[in-house]
């Protein structure tokens, strides 16, 4: 049959049309060799190392024309090399690769953290991952995209400070990923709490509201800027702040409320707004432990007048320390801006209109920024991946609650994975755990139980249960449906004892 031109256009726009779709497939390798971190011989070393930093075990397989493993490189060897000043004589892989030595034949056992099996012709048959031949940490920056680039970018660039490319981009694209019009880039989520509240004029005789079951630095910033904090106890079943415990505690003096939306659970903010905006109450969301999370559809922030995150390295994502305020509202993004920066007016170089802070994130952190906000949707799915192994696992266990599935308004994510255990019960679980290389961490105190805070102190039973039950769980990627068994039988052993 004669082919027309039409056929020809068709069977074009096909093919193009499944490159798009295979887009980063390389169809010439077999499966296994597709996932194991791998380079070729003649690849340099920076491809090396950022192939190394994806399987979490920092290395990589370097593979000779024909796909056969030839030797490994190390993120540790690269760094040596960059340290050295080697780098500088154009290597390649092959000059820093060692012999091959976390390989196993015919499926031998190996309790190295990370192997490949090889075929009797040396190339790779299985790619075999053993999170717990190390310790596992509960959280782990994944940085095995385009960070490294982005970071060695930004250093060439020379604007290392806090101007940049980097610095407008993510703080434009983070404020758009979250629904919201202005980001202010700061150096941490503590100083974006603290410049959230001077930029909206909270100080000395004012009040604040913030939840019993948080991190430090949400009540430490409001006493940074002289304000009385009125703790207020949580929720069982969200354990954030309700609508209703903010609003027996709203006195004349309250002129800000920070709900936190705790491990990534939403606050009902919604309600929270509704009783703010009637007694003329800012809110300042703290979202540092929920990026992605949501509230009637909205994302959590876009309830506030300020929302506050952080970016420090066991965030959902992070660069490296970092946070950011949003606003919809122009002027408090300008006054964020101007008290981020001194104080200075923006018009009139080294004129200070206020005594500001110096809150800036550096274009190189930004710069890391950007590349975790391209896949903060995979960390998102790979969270829940993970709590959603737990929970099948640890859920039978007598003695073990996990987080109760809140009704459907509320869309929690995963920041890290929680389980509340008996309170007697629970250091000789994390002794259990750290003696199998598994870091397991007590929640956060109550603000209310520590000293630093004893005259703020208020009863919060609800606060104080959680915090006395509950436990966070390692939550990175490396953790598996292994890891979970091991995890569970340790749970196990420890609460039927
Ligand atoms: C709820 C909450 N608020 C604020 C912060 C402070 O963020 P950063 O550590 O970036 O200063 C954290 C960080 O752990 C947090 O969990």
């Amino acid at each position: 049959m004669k082919r027309s031109m039409q056929d020809l256009e068709n069977f074009t726009a096909d093919f193009r049309e499944l490159e798009t779709v295979m887009d980063g497939v390389d169809f010439k390798r077999p499966p296994a060799v597709a996932s194991a971190p791998t380079v070729g011989v003649n690849d340099g070393i920076f491809a090396a190392a950022e192939r190394a930093l994806e399987c979490g075990q920092s290395l990589c397989w370097v593979l000779d024309a024909d796909d056969r493993v030839v030797g490994e490189v190390t993120v540790q060897s690269v760094r040596e090399a960059v340290k050295s000043g080697a780098y500088r004589a154009a290597l390649r892989a092959a000059d820093l690769m060692r012999e091959p030595v976390q390989v196993v034949r015919d499926g031998q056992a190996s309790d190295l953290p990370a192997v490949v099996e090889l075929d009797a012709d040396g190339r790779i048959a299985a790619f075999k991952l053993n999170p717990l031949a190390e310790f596992l940490p509960v959280a782990e920056p994944d940085l095995s995209g385009a960070e490294f680039r982005n970071l060695a970018d930004a250093y060439l660039s020379t604007w290392i400070s806090s101007t940049g490319e980097y610095i407008r981009s993510f703080e434009s694209r983070f404020a758009a990923w979250n629904g919201m019009k202005h980001g202010v880039a700061v150096s941490n989520g503590t100083v974006s709490l603290h410049l959230a509240l001077a930029a909206l004029g909270v100080g000395p005789g004012d009040e604040v509201i913030v939840p019993d079951l948080t991190f430090a630095a949400t009540i430490n910033t409001v006493m940074h800027v002289g304000a009385t904090p009125v703790i207020v106890d949580v929720d069982p079943e969200t354990w954030c702040m309700s609508a209703e415990l903010f609003a027996a505690a709203i006195t004349p003096r309250t002129r800000a409320v920070i709900p936190v939306h705790v491990f990534g659970r939403p606050a009902p903010m919604t309600e929270i707004a509704a009783v703010a905006r009637a007694h003329g109450i800012y809110v300042i969301e703290d979202c540092a432990e929920a990026h992605g999370a949501r509230y009637d559809g909205k994302m959590v922030g876009e309830f506030s007048d300020i929302a506050s995150y952080s970016f420090f390295a066991n965030k959902i994502m992070t660069t490296g320390e970092g946070g950011i305020c949003l606003t919809n509202n122009l002027e408090i993004a300008e006054r964020l801006r101007m008290l981020r920066d001194h104080g200075m007016n923006p018009a009139r170089r080294y004129w200070h209109d206020e005594a500001g802070f110096n809150f800036r994130m550096t274009n190189m952190q930004a710069a890391v920024g950007c590349a975790q906000l391209d896949r903060i949707d995979t960390f998102l799915s790979d969270r829940q991946g993970v709590m959603d192994l737990y929970r099948p696992a640890l859920e039978g266990i007598p003695g073990v609650t996990l987080p109760t599935a809140l009704p459907d308004r509320y869309q929690p994510v995963t920041w890290f994975a929680c389980a509340l255990v008996p309170a007697d019960k629970r250091a000789a679980l994390i002794a259990a755990c750290k003696a199998e290389s598994i870091d397991l961490r007590p929640f956060f105190n109550g603000l209310s139980a520590m000293p630093a805070y004893r005259r703020h102190a208020r009863p919060c039973p609800v606060s104080y249960e959680l915090s006395q039950t509950g436990v966070n769980l390692p939550t990175s990627r490396r953790v598996d449906a292994e890891v979970v068994a091991k995890i569970a039988s340790i749970f196990r052993s420890v609460l039927d004892a």
